[in-house]
């Protein structure tokens, strides 16, 4: 069932973040937006007084935004789900594909299968190939009901849930089959995602733990600093190598370096399976994005066109917004996608 105004509500390790979008004219129109810093340790915690605490925040949030709460869409962390291509599957109907699925989850999924729940889009499915293309997403129950408690704990239901890497491809790329095969890198808090686009379908994903955390941890460590001054420096110097003697550059270059491995790989993997069609450009998303200097190290180094995510692009806003979305806009890439799902 489709609905007029959808609020995407993004739960991240960091800072919970919403959008508002109407959906009655031509174009999705912005209505509100804004973030909360998360409580901590927040959605990391199993504790009954750590969910409540995030409930609150996104109880705050949404009163502050006069956010409507009848169509909430959230997202899990991809560090949190499995997602597969499933290619090896003979023409079915939906009903046996129903069971097809359940029984290839069984292959790259670690929990007895009853313990997650299966979602799946079909990709293609042609009788004359005899061949069925499928995208699976397996969440488990754990995960799921412990994103409900928080939530229920302010009686907030949501109308919809999906992963982070779904939300961030409806926003970059959406359903547009011309845009070109890309490769969306979302760098949030605590992990950063991979996924690989192509004709608005996702077909490859992959998840890390090497976040901005991770980079924020290095310099404090390199240079001695606290945590919270290791904070500014990595927003104000990032990858830029003449700055600061080039230091901040040297704590972080390492971890970026496992980024950019992490991209070659993903990148190879997709090619190997789909060798007529190229990875044409790597979109940079999550506020991570914003490190200075992070889109020319990753052009130089991965050989691609890179640029920093834009997911306000396609959106109807007030002109006195732009500049202020602009300088935020990789940090709402999930937030928009969750709020453009309209059914
Ligand atoms: N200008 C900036 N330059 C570099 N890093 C930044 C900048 N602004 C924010 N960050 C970093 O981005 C990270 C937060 O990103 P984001 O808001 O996307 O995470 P999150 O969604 O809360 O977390 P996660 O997706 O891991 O659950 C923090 O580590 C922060 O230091
Ligand atoms: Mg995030």
């Amino acid at each position: 069932m489709a609905a007029n105004i959808v609020t995407g509500l993004d739960l991240g390790a960091h800072s919970i973040k919403c959008v508002v979008l109407s959906h009655t004219g031509k174009l999705p129109k912005l209505v509100s937006l804004g973030s909360v810093a998360s409580p901590q340790p927040g959605l990391a915690s199993d504790g009954d007084i750590d969910l409540e605490a995030v409930g609150t925040s996104v109880e705050q949030l949404l009163t502050s935004l006069k956010a409507p709460t009848d169509a909430v869409v959230i997202s899990l962390p991809e560090s949190k789900i499995f997602t597969r291509v499933v290619t090896d599957l003979p023409f079915l109907t939906d009903e046996e594909l129903a069971s097809a699925i359940k029984y290839s989850a069984e292959e790259f999924v670690p929990l007895p299968v009853d313990q997650v729940n299966l979602y799946w889009q079909v990709i293609d499915r042609q009788k004359q190939t005899n061949k069925t293309q499928v995208f699976v997403v397996a969440s488990p129950k754990i995960v799921v009901n412990k994103y409900l408690k928080a939530l229920g704990k302010i009686q907030l239901k949501p109308w919809a849930m999906e992963t982070d890497l779904v939300a961030a491809a409806r926003a970059l790329v959406g359903s547009n089959e011309l845009v070109p095969t890309t490769m969306v890198i979302q760098m949030g808090a605590s992990s950063t995602d991979f996924a690989v686009i192509s004709k608005g379908v996702i077909l490859i994903t992959r998840s890390i733990a090497t976040g901005g955390i991770a980079l924020t941890r290095a310099i404090a460590q390199y240079l001695n600093f606290e945590i919270l001054q290791a904070e500014e420096y990595k927003k104000v110097y990032g990858l830029i190598e003449d700055q600061l003697e080039g230091k901040i550059y040297q704590a972080i270059k390492p971890l970026v370096d496992v980024l950019i491995s992490e991209s070659s790989r993903v990148i190879q993997a997709f090619q190997a399976k789909n060798s007529d069609n190229p990875i044409k450009r790597v979109v940079l998303a999550g506020s991570g994005a914003k490190l200075p200097g992070l889109v020319g190290y990753f052009a130089n180094s991965i050989g691609l066109e890179v640029q920093e995510a834009d997911p306000w692009d396609g959106i109807e806003k007030d002109p006195s917004l732009v500049t202020k979305l602009a300088s935020e806009a990789p940090s709402y890439t999930v937030a928009v996608g969750l709020a453009l799902r309209n059914e």
